[in-house]
């Protein structure tokens, strides 16, 4: 089965809390927390750049695994706020951890590229041709953000979660996955850089209600989705790792499977949405606290721009 051999994470330093936004914009830490679930968000200095964020993952991921960058067959980065167009962060990131000769390439998929980039990693190792794939989900989408926005600044975080992908003969991996995808909705959430923008117009805009509204279906139906590709049902989960969006949208979810809250992990106060790196993020915690352990059966789950969605059950170890 395909597995997760080591995982880590990043954070930047810098915190910005919700009584930090009330200087200069018309908000409160009583409505970021009450309609969000957050209280703080990490934020990268100019200077860091989201390969930066990607390379501490990496390395924490490779130590883990128990692995060096000679291992690596192949470098996929999932983000929505690269370094550059081109190249791509993920050749940006193995350069920096001293890869040379190794395929590497980004795919934009928004909050749930991780999950897509599981898929990808999954099916091409079972082709048996490489042996480690290293797959990061990295954002510094705060660099994008507009601060005069009230409705969209108080929201994310930056943060890099990365983990290295191995196939062996072992009980533990990745049990499905599922991606989904619906393009005509795009108009919902975007971050507006690109071709169809002007230089200088730079912004994340998001119509939030429409969006909270499909992410709650469509986190639901991810998930059952995942759960059935599996052939397991809610109460073999030991965990569900729901990407950190919002904290009513994670409640929904945990609802839609009848699940005990204690069984859902919930980190989006400290770190607000990270968009890809939100779960990687959480699973690394989870581990360095001792919640997540061998054998344990998580349901990852994800929504974001595109629209797309995805989820996967992996069987811990
Ligand atoms: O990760 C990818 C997927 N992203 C998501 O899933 C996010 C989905 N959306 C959401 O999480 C929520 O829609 C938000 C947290 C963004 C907003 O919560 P809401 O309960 O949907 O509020 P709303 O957008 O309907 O706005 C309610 C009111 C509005 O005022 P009026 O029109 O009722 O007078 C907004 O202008 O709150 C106002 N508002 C704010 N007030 C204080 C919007 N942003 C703020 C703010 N502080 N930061």
């Amino acid at each position: 089965m395909v597995r997760i051999k080591g995982i880590g994470a990043y954070a930047p330093k810098s915190e910005l809390h919700n009584r930090d936004f009330e200087r200069f914009l018309d908000t409160s830490d009583e409505w970021i927390f009450s309609r969000s679930g957050i209280k703080s968000r990490r934020i990268s200095p100019p200077e860091q750049r989201t390969s930066d964020l990607a390379v501490e993952a990496s390395k924490k991921a490779l130590k883990r695994a128990g692995l060096s960058v000679d291992d690596v067959d192949m470098v996929i980065v999932a983000t929505s706020s690269p370094d550059t167009l081109t190249p791509s962060t993920a050749c940006i990131t193995a350069a920096k951890l001293g890869m040379d000769k190794v395929p590497c390439f980004d795919i934009s998929a928004a909050c749930p590229g991780f999950l897509y980039a599981l898929e990808i990693a999954t099916g091409l190792l079972q082709t048996g041709k490489y042996r480690h794939i290293l797959i990061v989900g990295v954002e510094s989408g705060t660099k994008f953000i507009d601060w005069e926005d009230r409705s969209t600044a108080v929201l994310f975080g930056d943060g890099a979660g990365a983990a290295v992908l191995t196939v062996d003969e072992g009980p533990y991996g990745v049990l499905s996955t599922y991606l989904q995808g619906d393009g005509r909705l795009g108009e919902l959430l975007k971050i507006e850089v690109g071709t169809a923008y002007p230089p200088g117009s730079w912004g994340v805009r998001m119509r939030g209600r429409e969006v909270f509204r499909n992410a709650v279906v469509q986190m639901g139906e991810a998930a059952v989705k995942a759960l059935q590709l599996a052939n397991l049902k809610a109460e073999d989960l030991d965990w569900l790792v729901p990407h950190q969006a919002n904290l009513r949208i994670i409640e929904a979810t945990r609802q839609r499977l009848n699940l005990p809250r204690e069984k859902v992990y919930v980190n989006i106060e400290r770190y607000g949405n990270t968009s890809a790196a939100s779960i990687p993020l959480a699973l690394e915690e989870m581990l360095e606290r001792g919640l997540l352990k061998e054998g344990d059966t998580v349901l990852a789950v994800s929504f974001g721009a595109g629209f797309t969605w995805a989820s996967a059950v992996i069987r811990w170890g």
